[in-house]
């Protein structure tokens, strides 16, 4: 079996890009190697993270480009040439168009700090998916790493995984414990499953065999 390029494309803290990283040093991800890690900001430290790790680096900034579609397809010519096979969004802020979606099909995934298809689709991102949560009294709340296709956060669902709300929960502790306790864990596993050519897609339904 092919061992997999992974290009993972960040914006911000890259926590979830660390624990990437961490997976593949403890073996927890096998038979995949993140191959390029593409930011949308100079600034993001998720590079620090992929430089200390001896990944190589890009930087492409939206405002560089005339339009969404033209930054797309600039990105896509990049993977493309990298010989990418896994496309991880990890905290990845800028909108993409269909471009993208149609040249690596099933091969793009997504993490997203809710229970989809709960608090999700557009203007559901960063804290603010967590204080509606908490706004609308649900007992549980998690993340869901998914494929992802030509609509916002509507992909076929690879994993997801739970945990209790709190009652002293705020938007914050609320997004740190899924962080910790959900992004960190099933996005690695979802990487691995992927690798090792665990995963079918039949339309919506994913399934993972052993
Ligand atoms: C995570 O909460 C993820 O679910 C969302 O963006 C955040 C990224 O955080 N899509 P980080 O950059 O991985 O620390």
């Amino acid at each position: 079996m092919k061992s997999k390029n992974i290009a993972v494309l960040v914006s911000g803290g890259g926590t979830n890009l660390q624990a990437i990283i961490d997976a593949i040093e403890n073996n927890k991800i096998t038979n995949g190697t993140i191959k390029l890690v593409v930011s949308s900001s100079k600034d993001a430290y998720a590079l620090e993270r992929a430089k200390k790790a001896g990944i190589d680096t890009a930087i492409l900034e939206r405002k560089n480009f005339k339009n969404n579609k033209e930054y797309t397809i600039a990105l896509k010519e990049l993977l493309e040439n990298e010989e990418i096979d896994l496309i991880v969004l990890a905290g990845f802020m800028t909108i993409l168009t269909s471009d993208l979606v149609k040249a690596f099909p099933n091969r793009i995934i997504n993490i997203h700090p809710s229970l989809i298809p709960s608090f999700c689709g557009e203007g559901f991102y960063g804290l603010k998916v967590h204080e509606k949560a908490l706004e609308y009294g649900v007992k549980v709340s998690g993340a869901t790493v998914h494929f992802v296709d030509e609509g916002c956060d509507s992909g076929p669902i690879i994993l997801q995984k739970a945990i209790p709300i709190l009652e002293e929960d705020t938007p914050e502790s609320l997004q740190k414990r899924i962080m910790e306790e959900c992004e960190w864990n099933i996005m690695p596993e979802a990487i691995d499953h992927f690798c090792n050519d665990r995963i079918k897609v039949d339309g919506r339904k994913v399934s993972i065999t052993e």
